[in-house]
């Protein structure tokens, strides 16, 4: 087959740094983002998410590195390249004094549509963010879940290559957030190549072919997120809610059942213990009868992976601050 007129390319950034006051916020990240895909950067609130697509969309200048959007230089041809952008900041930046249909026809002219075409796709727009009814309401009375259709619906207008969702559901409750995962995903069987930052592991899981996992402005690792979880922590995890002495009810365990086990971590008195026989695990578990007050045993997630790899919780899932 042959190769469309831009490579399969959207994105490649190389050893990426971002230096804020003399500090490394993003510290030399690789990667690439393909067309057609759903790409993620998951990681917990600080580990420079939003710098780094602030790069790509050219709000941000890069400090080291070279990255390249949709064939472009991101520094240089930053102009050029957000012509063909559709960005979704943190705080969706609508006018609160305008109605729904006002604030899309704003951005229509702004990015030059034809008058004639407008209404036209302004409808087209609602209608698959599920805000045909609302269209004449002011954006102050919207509820949250409401405003960020709004905010995607807008970012769509100039029909993007490359469409950048940073924390598109933060501060949802969890049943708009479940509707917009729902929304999103059917603006990916569009075909659009999406960049998504998050801190919601589910999210990630649901909606991202791809994703990095960050932390501290570098990138711990990289991969699909099923492919991720079976490398690192295998198909289920035994969690124990130990009663007293963790660490000795760790090594006596995993002495035990090491013919089980890929491996465990112990936080705080809960000991994760990843497991391909989980059910095998629990039964022979019983002969030691560990004193515990709970055991779970569940999937292995994305969050166990994060877990493994710094020794730490992200976010729950649900709870917003
Ligand atoms: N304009 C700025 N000036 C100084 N420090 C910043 C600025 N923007 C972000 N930072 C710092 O960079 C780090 C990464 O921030 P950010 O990219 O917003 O992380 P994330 O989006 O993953 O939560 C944080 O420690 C933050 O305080
Ligand atoms: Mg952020």
């Amino acid at each position: 087959m042959q190769e469309g007129p831009v490579s399969r390319e959207i994105i490649v950034a190389r050893d990426l740094v971002k230096h804020y006051n003399g500090r490394a916020v993003v510290d030399g990240i690789s990667f690439q983002v393909y067309r057609g895909e759903c790409f993620g950067l998951l990681g917990p609130n600080g580990a420079g998410k939003t710098t780094t697509v602030k790069m790509v969309y050219g709000l941000s200048p890069i400090s080291a590195g070279e990255l390249t959007v949709l064939g472009l230089h991101a520094g240089s041809q930053s102009r050029e390249i957000r012509k063909h952008l559709g960005v979704v900041s943190q705080d969706n930046n609508l006018d609160p004094d305008l109605t729904v249909w006002e604030n899309m026809e704003m951005f229509a002219r702004y990015y030059g549509l034809r008058p004639a075409h407008i209404a036209a796709r302004l409808r087209q727009l609602l209608d698959l963010m599920d805000l045909s009814s609302a269209a004449h309401a002011r954006v102050e009375t919207l509820s949250g879940g409401m405003k960020r259709r709004l905010a995607i619906a807008r970012s769509l207008i100039n029909n993007p290559q490359l469409l950048i969702l940073d924390e598109p559901t933060t501060g949802l409750d969890p049943q708009a957030r479940h509707l917009l995962w729902q929304q999103l995903r059917e603006i990916k069987e569009q075909k659009i190549t999406i960049l998504l930052t998050t801190h919601y592991l589910e999210e990630a899981t649901k909606l991202c072919d791809r994703l990095v996992i960050m932390d501290r402005g570098r990138i711990l690792e990289e991969g699909e997120p099923s492919a991720l979880v079976a490398k690192h922590v295998g198909p289920q995890v035994l969690e124990l809610g130990l009663k007293e002495d963790p660490p000795a009810w760790q090594e006596a365990l995993t002495g035990r059942f090491a013919h089980l086990l890929k491996g465990s971590w112990l936080l705080g008195d809960t000991l994760y213990l990843y497991t391909d026989g989980g059910n095998r695990l629990l039964q022979e578990l019983q002969e030691l009868a560990p004193p515990c007050h709970y055991h779970l045993l569940r999937a292995a997630t994305l969050e166990d992976v994060f877990l493994k790899l710094t020794g730490k919780e992200l976010a729950p899932a649900d709870v917003e601050a």
